[in-house]
């Protein structure tokens, strides 16, 4: 990268810092953070744009349509207007928000639209921080946000194959692992990822079974 692509970096990074502080649905800066240290780190096996990953990693969660009553298009328009005011070319600014806008899982059988290799390195990085101790943290912290049970043995998961019933699943937390975080290890999209995605993959199992073991008094 050249100096003024670390510069535009860096000032990517106090404006997301600024916008996410202190949220506490598990999408705050300290995600960002990690993915962003994520995506770096597959980068390095990967031929692609490093600028453009990390700034696709720094916004990808800056509107989230989980917190925009369902808009989609939020993190894409909000980083778009911050992209071209410090000054990055058109063709970068479409690239990565392009990326923003298509990262997010949106249910077990919607194909996801990324397309360049820059945005498969952003989207691992997003799914390997679902994945993992940090992901049954954030599962949780998501749940609670949203009022949900922790666990609910009547409601049976479902694998959604529409954006719409995806977003309003009533399904309780640990529901979440099955219709989402379990199916991940499948839909990653680099080669580090995969193999980054299999270790967090395999605690999240042991952890489901301690889990109902525990639910059910066994131990
Ligand atoms: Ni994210």
């Amino acid at each position: 990268m050249n100096n003024n692509q670390i510069l535009i970096i860096k000032k990517t990074i106090e404006y997301v810092k600024g916008s996410q502080q202190g949220e506490s649905t598990g999408h705050d800066w300290w995600h960002t953070e990690r993915v962003w240290k994520l995506a770096r780190n597959i980068a390095k096996t990967e031929k692609a744009d490093i600028f453009i990953v990390e700034l696709a990693a720094l916004l990808h969660d800056i509107a989230d349509f989980k917190f925009n009553n369902g808009d989609e298009k939020a993190g894409s328009r909000v980083s778009r207007e911050w992209l071209e005011k410090i000054g990055v070319n058109e063709e970068d600014v479409d690239h990565i928000c392009y990326i923003v806008e298509n990262v997010s899982f949106k249910g077990a059988n919607v194909k996801s639209k990324i397309n360049s290799i820059e945005g498969m390195i952003v989207q691992d990085a997003d799914r390997l921080d679902a994945l993992g101790a940090i992901g049954i943290a954030r599962t949780f912290a998501y749940g609670g946000s949203k009022g949900r049970e922790i666990h609910n043995p009547n409601y049976k998961a479902e694998l959604h194959d529409d954006f719409e019933k995806y977003k309003s699943s009533q399904n309780s937390s640990i529901g979440h692992f099955y219709e989402k975080l379990l199916l991940l290890k499948d839909k990653m999209n680099t080669t580090t990822g995969k193999e980054m995605a299999l270790d967090r993959h395999k605690f999240i199992e042991q952890f489901l079974e301690e889990f109902f073991d525990e639910w059910e008094g066994k131990k």
